[in-house]
């Protein structure tokens, strides 16, 4: 079932109902002040660190859910409905939301009266527009009172929803005219205020939620609203928020446009306040106010937005046979992509904007997605990250965004950090050809005095594994390598230790992780990777550090064979018992996927024919209708040596749930193998818009992917397999956004910028015609068509670029102006 459609012509999804089976949402916001909005207008805005600089309050995990936003409420007569249907929740005569590239726009109607409005940060400009056309469109007058609403958060989310004895007693706001500001702590020590305004005068407003709401009230049926007056209340501690209030009479046909703004200021200190020095100096807020208090500048504010999205967007863009594939291709992933770049892990409807730092290897993953985009930026983001690395190649796992500083908390040991390190550095040489990255001088542990070059840590990351092999030569396994809850020396008896920090005491006289557990999703890892490394070093002349490279990779791939190869599929780990870990001899979690894929994409066993058979038991065990799961069967029983991943009751999250994340690394190995009708069948499996029709099952938004699905284990802990097989969840903020674009775009289309150019080598089903594509690539733009005449999945046949035959099936480096490639598969 479908709760609403993709409108591909304006690069929107359109719900339509406000009822859908999980907030679907969106985001406003790239640069600072950033805003999650769901399709009824909840959730909140934040300037930079969803922690720190929270800006407006949401209450996750509410019942009902998704309560707090910013909401328009209208009294119209004894009738009191909202433009998004919540929190109100009268029935309205017709409900849409469209959620597009940085804008959300919701209408709704009610007794011949509609109201449209559309939420946006513009391009360089802390805060939030929001612009209300109301309309009357019945035959007689209308008069009715428009209440607007904000619930303030007092700057640092934490302390916010826990600090109550305090944060009763600071609440502070002034009110001028019609702008509400809200200034808690102020005067003192921070140098930054909110304020929420409307271009026009209001008839009154409130600014103590008590006040507004009324204490044994709620969202849904605010006193003042039902009262259809306002207070004038000011708040003075206790809860303050932002309400303005306004009479409107509305002639048959006409309309009225109002433009809010929800905005964000800091101030440098000894500009803080008037001569009185008590009252906020408004020079900054006016002159924001100022740049979008009318229509017209809203509309040209819009079209600055879309423009930006035009041009991230237009990089890369496909016309294939499927326009699912297209619109996840040219539209949703990419999107999805940016957004993950922007936030990272940080806040999302499942993500509370108060927990983690940015992950090493998550961030370095991301930059697979947006490198093409944004490569100044990647290349930014990827100094940040490399400069958290310790000397020896090891990692700080997280990092805080504001400092930019390893996070001692969680501190390093994860197994495959730094390999990571090494594919988004290559991913960025490839799509720029910037080879310079690799002179800049990067700390280590932020420590200036300890920098080394790029390369210098592309060496430590690599024989960081090489230099931590375990009895079978495999790489040590750590606290956990890319499976968090692998941990493998943790051995958790008490309740509340993080599996993911807690090393068990009996290791530390080994150094705190087991020398005796392996990881085998690394060994495969490192083969994958490690060539990238390899062309480098020959790239630089570097040719003896080059084949000790390669030597070291011929060894990983002998080890793996030798000792990690269980005759169908690739082993998971050895545990800190030296016991074998997804394996057939095991009683459950006989197999799993991590390993596999990046097994197939180094060749790994492939003269036995290795990559045959680890896809055909994939197929086999792992893959449903709706993805791939993890392992198999799951676990059904606490694992004390595995730790987290048998916490899950079967078919969720890391214990036999569809990681969506690592669902990618197969498609992408089924593509390289030649594959491609596998490929596309576990692509489709899992892209939100080929879910969109079971939306009803899967629940989260079908435009984006979550981090996880139901497993077909799902339920089974309550003796209901299959439960909640299928069902979504962690939308948005996930790897599996940058590894789906790489597996369609590079892998299964086969677009794929390579040291020396750009590569095209499809893995396509085989009942395509073929598709076109345009890639703006190191300064030119390709267009490719792709022909397909003798229905074949993968082979390039012949490679013309304007016209002559080329060699091979890479595009050389042509420089500025557009060129026509022609690529003929059989
Ligand atoms: C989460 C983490 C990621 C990890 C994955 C598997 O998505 O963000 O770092 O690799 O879970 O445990
Ligand atoms: C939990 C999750 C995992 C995540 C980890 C770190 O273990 O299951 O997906 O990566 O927490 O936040």
């Amino acid at each position: 079932m479908k709760y609403g459609y993709f409108d591909d012509s304006r690069r929107e999804y359109v719900i339509t109902t406000p009822k859908t089976p999980y907030p679907w949402i969106n985001y406003l916001g790239m640069e600072g002040f950033f805003s999650l909005i769901s399709n009824t207008a909840g959730g909140y805005s934040f300037y930079k660190d969803a922690r720190l600089r929270r800006i407006t309050r949401y209450r996750y995990n509410n019942v009902p859910i998704d309560m707090g936003g910013r909401y328009f409420y209208i009294k119209d007569g004894d009738t009191v409905w909202n433009p998004g249907w919540s929190p109100v929740k009268t029935e309205l005569d017709s409900y849409e939301c469209r959620h597009g590239m940085g804008y959300t726009i919701i209408t709704g109607k009610k007794n011949g009266l509609k109201a449209e409005a559309t939420f946006f940060v513009p391009q360089g400009y802390d805060g939030e527009v929001q612009q209300l056309v109301l309309t009357n469109e019945s035959s007689a007058a209308k008069s009715f009172s428009l209440f607007s609403f904000a619930e303030w958060c007092l700057w640092d989310a934490q302390d916010d929803s826990n600090n109550f004895q305090r944060n009763f007693s600071t609440g502070r706001v002034e009110v001028v005219g019609s702008t509400i500001y809200h200034k808690t702590e102020y005067r003192d020590r921070r140098d930054h205020f909110a304020f929420y305004t409307v271009n026009t005068d209001i008839d009154g407003y409130d600014t103590d939620r008590d006040s507004f709401i009324g204490l044994y009230n709620g969202f849904g049926d605010p006193q003042a609203v039902l009262a259809g007056e306002a207070n004038n209340s000011f708040a003075d501690g206790w809860a303050p928020i932002a309400s303005h209030f306004k009479k409107i009479t509305l002639a048959p046909g006409e309309s009225k446009t109002l433009v809010f703004i929800l905005g964000y200021v800091e101030m440098p200190a000894d500009q803080k306040f008037e001569a009185d020095g008590k009252t906020i100096n408004k020079t900054k807020a006016l002159a924001m106010i100022e740049k979008y208090n009318t229509p017209e500048k809203v509309a040209a504010g819009m079209a600055e937005l879309r423009a930006a999205w035009d041009k991230l967007l237009g990089i890369l863009n496909v016309e294939t046979p499927n326009d699912k594939v297209d619109r996840m291709v040219n539209i949703w992933n990419q999107y999805q992509c940016m957004v993950t770049f922007n936030l990272s892990r940080s806040a999302s409807y499942f993500e509370s904007g108060i927990g983690r730092g940015m992950g090493f290897r998550d961030s370095n993953q991301d930059i697979l997605g947006f490198v093409h985009q944004i490569p100044d930026r990647a290349k930014e983001r990827i100094i940040d990250i490399a400069s958290t690395q310790f000397p020896d190649g090891g990692c700080y796992h997280q990092y805080q965004p504001l400092t930019k500083k390893g996070n001692a908390d969680i501190g390093g040991d994860f197994s495959d950090d730094p390999l990571w390190l090494i594919l988004s550095v290559s991913a960025y040489i490839k799509e720029t050809g910037d080879w310079s990255i690799l002179d800049e001088m990067v700390p280590y542990d932020n420590d200036m005095s300890k920098a080394q070059t790029m390369l210098e840590h592309l060496k430590v990351s690599f024989y960081h594994i090489v230099d931590n092999l375990g009895p079978h030569k495999l790489p040590l396994a750590m606290r956990a390598d890319w499976n968090d809850c692998i941990n493998l020396s943790c051995y958790s008896d008490t309740p509340g230790e993080s599996f993911q920090t807690y090393t068990n005491p009996k290791f530390a006289a080994e150094g705190g992780y087991s020398k005796v557990a392996e990881s085998v999703m690394v060994a495969t890892l490192f083969t994958y990777t490690g060539p990238n490394y390899v062309a480098i070093l020959k790239h630089l002349g570097k040719d003896d550090e080059a084949k000790a490279a390669q030597d070291a990779i011929d060894a990983m791939k002998k080890a793996i064979m030798d000792s990690a190869w269980d005759g169908d599929w690739f082993l998971r780990a050895y545990d800190a018992n030296g016991e074998k870990m997804g394996s057939k001899e095991c009683e459950e979690g006989k197999i799993f996927i991590e390993p596999q894929g990046f097994a197939i994409m180094s060749d790994v066993g492939k003269e036995q024919g290795a990559d045959v058979k680890t896809l055909a038991a994939i197929d086999e065990r792992l893959n449903t209708k709706f993805g791939l799961v993890l392992n198999n069967p799951a676990y059904s029983k606490y694992y004390i040596q595995y730790g987290e991943i048998s916490t899950y009751p079967g078919g969720y999250k890391e214990n036999a749930g569809i990681f969506t994340h690592n669902n990618a690394w197969i498609i992408c190995a089924a593509a390289y193998a030649g594959q491609g009708d596998l490929a596309f069948k576990y692509y489709s499996e899992i892209a939100p818009a080929f879910t969109e029709e079971t939306s009803d099952i899967h629940k989260t938004e079908p435009y984006v992917y979550g981090q996880m699905i139901g497993g077909k284990d799902a339920g089974s802990d309550i003796g209901r397999p299959g439960k909640n097989f299928g069902q979504g969840k962690n939308s948005w903020l996930t790897g599996t956004a940058a590894w789906n674009m790489v597996a369609i775009s590079q892998y299964i289309l086969g677009i794929m910028p390579d040291f020396d150019g750009l590569k095209v080598d499809p893995s396509i089903p085989a009942e395509w015609d073929g598709f076109t594509a345009v890639r703006k690539f190191r300064g030119a733009i390709y267009n490719i068509t792709i022909k397909n005449p003798d229905h074949v999945c993968k082979g390039v046949k012949t490679l013309t670029v304007d016209g002559k035959a080329v060699a091979g099936n890479v595009i050389p480096v042509l420089g500025a102006g557009e060129h026509t490639v022609e690529v003929v598969l059989g």
